[in-house]
């Protein structure tokens, strides 16, 4: 057979094969319209070099459709030079069940009210971008949110109250930005199974929420913050707390009288105005530090405590036993 004619005799199967993909574009045109829409509001970046009208959307590097709805369910831009601001087009993205800006460098702004209509957002990730402004109290709109990871930025302002509406909110990170002001008592009634909340290296102030008494957190971490008074209303016998931070503020309570479960394995409480003397029952925490208070007594014997390195517990006002010197 001639080439021509091997050509002729296998065109009608290399057609079938070469004009499927054409004839299965997946991408919904709203969506399509929208995603030209943000690129352009970020003046072409070549972070977005994949996303070309002429392919499949779906095909596009960073977002996700859904494997039925073919609809962009997901959105990431991580780690890229994209100065410019959060483009507000992102809310037209009906479909977004998770979002994530991460290292975006020059990234700066506030967080576009437009969010409000990712009715279906899940996960919501901004972090280490230069995202100025509050932390908008419109975030609470985003009812199916259970994961808002705003670490890493520049917010100011307060924590609004209208985080405590979204009922399945079970991971907040606000660490690392220069939030001010009282911890809000609202936040208890994100009771849930076990609340994440990270809240370190701000300058939030004030007592913490009385209601907090009430909550069982999975992990706890205000460390680095000016806050003050009693902290001992975080733990509790029946609460399953596996990790809490209280270090570097100016906590001011009696840790005797400080009731622990089993569960808790790290406790770092360096840097603050602890008194009183260290509970039998830290003995079942894995890492542990009560630097830099004002602790007595002798250090209980068992688990751990003794195979810390002295450092966990100097400066204090009279610690004694292994690992420092014996009690007189
Ligand atoms: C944020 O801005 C500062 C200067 O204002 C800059 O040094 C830093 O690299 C920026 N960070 C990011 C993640 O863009
Ligand atoms: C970030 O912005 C600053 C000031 O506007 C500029 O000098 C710098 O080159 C920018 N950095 C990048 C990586 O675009
Ligand atoms: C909330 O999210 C769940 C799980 O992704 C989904 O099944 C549900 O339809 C969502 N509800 C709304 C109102 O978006
Ligand atoms: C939240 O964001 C910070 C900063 O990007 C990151 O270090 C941290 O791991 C994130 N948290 C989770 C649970 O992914
Ligand atoms: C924290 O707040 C105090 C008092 O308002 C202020 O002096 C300090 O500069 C703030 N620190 C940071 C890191 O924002
Ligand atoms: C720890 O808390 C769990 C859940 O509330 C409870 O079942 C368990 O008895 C507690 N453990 C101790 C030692 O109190
Ligand atoms: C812990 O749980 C037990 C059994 O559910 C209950 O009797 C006890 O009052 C609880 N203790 C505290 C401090 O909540
Ligand atoms: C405990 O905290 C103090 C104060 O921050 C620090 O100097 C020390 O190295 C810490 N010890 C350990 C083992 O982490």
């Amino acid at each position: 057979m001639s080439p021509a004619r091997l050509l002729l005799f296998l065109l009608p199967f290399l057609s079938f094969f070469l004009l499927r993909p054409a004839s299965a574009v997946l991408c919904h045109p709203e969506d399509k319209e929208v995603l030209l829409r943000i690129k352009s509001s970020l003046n072409n970046p070549y972070l977005l070099a994949s996303w070309n009208p002429n392919v499949d959307c779906c095909t596009w590097y960073c977002l996700k459709c859904h494997y039925k709805t073919h609809r962009v369910i997901s959105l990431f831009f991580l780690k890229s030079n994209l100065p410019g601001q959060i483009p507000s087009a992102i809310g037209d993205l009906t479909y977004l069940q998770s979002l994530t800006l991460h290292k975006l460098s020059n990234f700066t702004g506030p967080i576009p009210e437009s969010f409000t209509k990712l009715k279906y957002l899940n996960f919501l990730t901004l972090s280490w971008l230069n995202l100025t402004g509050p932390i908008p109290s419109f975030l609470g709109q985003l009812k199916n949110l259970t994961y808002l990871n705003l670490s890493f930025n520049k917010l100011t302002g307060s924590i609004p109250d209208s985080l405590s509406t979204i009922p399945g909110l079970g991971y907040i990170g606000l660490d690392r930005n220069q939030l001010t002001e009282k911890i809000p008592a609202s936040l208890a009634n994100l009771k849930g199974n076990s609340l994440y909340l990270i809240l370190s290296h701000n300058n939030l102030s004030g007592e913490l929420p009385a209601t907090f008494t009430g909550v069982n957190f999975g992990k706890l971490d205000l460390s680095r913050n000016r806050l003050q008074g009693d902290a001992s209303l975080v733990f509790g016998r029946n609460k399953t707390t596996f990790y809490i931070d209280i270090s570097r503020n100016q906590f001011e309570f009696d840790l005797s009288k400080v009731d622990f479960n089993g569960s808790l394995q790290t406790l770092d409480m360096n840097h603050n105005k602890i008194y009183g003397s260290i509970p039998t029952a830290m003995e079942s925490l894995q890492f542990l530090n009560v630097s830099y208070n004002r602790l007595c007594g002798p250090i209980p014997v068992g688990g751990k405590l003794q195979s810390f390195d002295y450092t966990v517990y100097f400066h204090n006002r009279c610690l004694c036993g292994a690992p420092l010197a014996s009690c007189k």
